[in-house]
Parts: C-alpha cells; sequence; structure tokens
C-alpha cells in the first residue's frame, strides 16, 4: 500500500512562484519527498511523458507549456499515494476543481478560454493517474538511485 508517484509543478506553477506552497500542502498531509530536480523539457521529452496525448488535437498548446520553462519533478511516497495525490491535485480543469485541492485554490482556467487561446489548459500541476502509470512516470523521470531511502521524524518516533 505504500506508494510512489510522479508530480511534476509545470512551468506555470514554478513562474507563479507556488512551488513552495504546493509542496508544502504534500509535506503537511504525511507525503515523504524521495526524488526531486528541476530541469527543462524538450520536445522529445515531452512527448515521452504525454505519449497518450500526442494525436489529441491540443498536443501543440500542451508541448509548447511544458517547453516553456523548467518544470520541478518529484517523486512522493506515501500510503495510496497516487490516490491521495489525485485528491489533493484535483481536476484537469482549474475552473470546475473543487476548492481544497491545489487546481482549485490556485488557478481558474477553463476548457472554453484554452481553446480560445489555442493552448493547453493551464493547471500548475501534473501527477500520474494510477499505479501503472506512475511507476512508468517515475521510471521515465527518475533513475533508481536518484530515489532516496530514508526515516522521517515520523517514521522513527511514531512506529
Ligand atoms: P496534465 O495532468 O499535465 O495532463 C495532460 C495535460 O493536458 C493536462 O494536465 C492539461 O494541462 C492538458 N489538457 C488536458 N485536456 C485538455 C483539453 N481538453 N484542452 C486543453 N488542454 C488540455
Amino acid at each position: 500500500m505504500i506508494e510512489h508517484t510522479l508530480v511534476l509543478i509545470k512551468p506555470d506553477g514554478v513562474q507563479r512562484a507556488l512551488a513552495g506552497r504546493i509542496i508544502q500542502r504534500f509535506e503537511d498531509v504525511g507525503l515523504k519527498m524521495v526524488a526531486m530536480r528541476m530541469q527543462w523539457v524538450d520536445g522529445d521529452f515531452a512527448r515521452k511523458h504525454y505519449a497518450e496525448h500526442v494525436e489529441k488535437p491540443f498536443f501543440a498548446g500542451l508541448e509548447a507549456m511544458i517547453t516553456e520553462g523548467p518544470v520541478i519533478a518529484m517523486v512522493l511516497e506515501g500510503v495510496h499515494a497516487v490516490e491521495l495525490v489525485r485528491k489533493m491535485v484535483g481536476g484537469t480543469e482549474p475552473k470546475s476543481s473543487s476548492p481544497g485541492t491545489i487546481r482549485g485554490d490556485f488557478a481558474m482556467h477553463s476548457y472554453p478560454y484554452a481553446d480560445a487561446k489555442g493552448s493547453a489548459i493551464k493547471n500548475l500541476i501534473h501527477a500520474s493517474g494510477n499505479v501503472e502509470e506512475a511507476k512508468g512516470e517515475v521510471a521515465l523521470w527518475f533513475s533508481e538511485d536518484e530515489i532516496h531511502t530514508y526515516a522521517t521524524v515520523h517514521e522513527k518516533h511514531t512506529f
């Protein structure tokens, strides 16, 4: 039940200086950061990460958005981490994401607005969709020696 999941703070989240507040939410709930890197994504890597979206009409906008600035990539570890992080992130469209979620609290774009601008929807963050996807995405972004093993104070003093 202890899972790893991939989270990206996308260029819009980095440029809006929301990284600290987003990471704080994951730490507050008890998730453990086991890998982290800031990096630029190029077109080839965007097509690997977003393989399922390459044929979608919004892919050109998505590639432009994910390559326009550095992203912060991280692996979070925790109980049912994949499902938990998706719940915290909220739905794809910020306008309809629930209040209390990261997208619902920090972003406002809608599908019609993105379509009118010919861009991908700016929703700050990417999180693996399910356990299988998480395994593939963690392996795509991080080598095994970049994923760290350590005990948090909670693990040291609670269990
Ligand atoms: P993300 O969770 O990173 O996964 C794919 C991304 O594509 C998604 O967040 C949005 O940024 C974008 N996206 C998904 N669906 C649409 C859509 N219908 N129109 C524009 N952008 C989209």
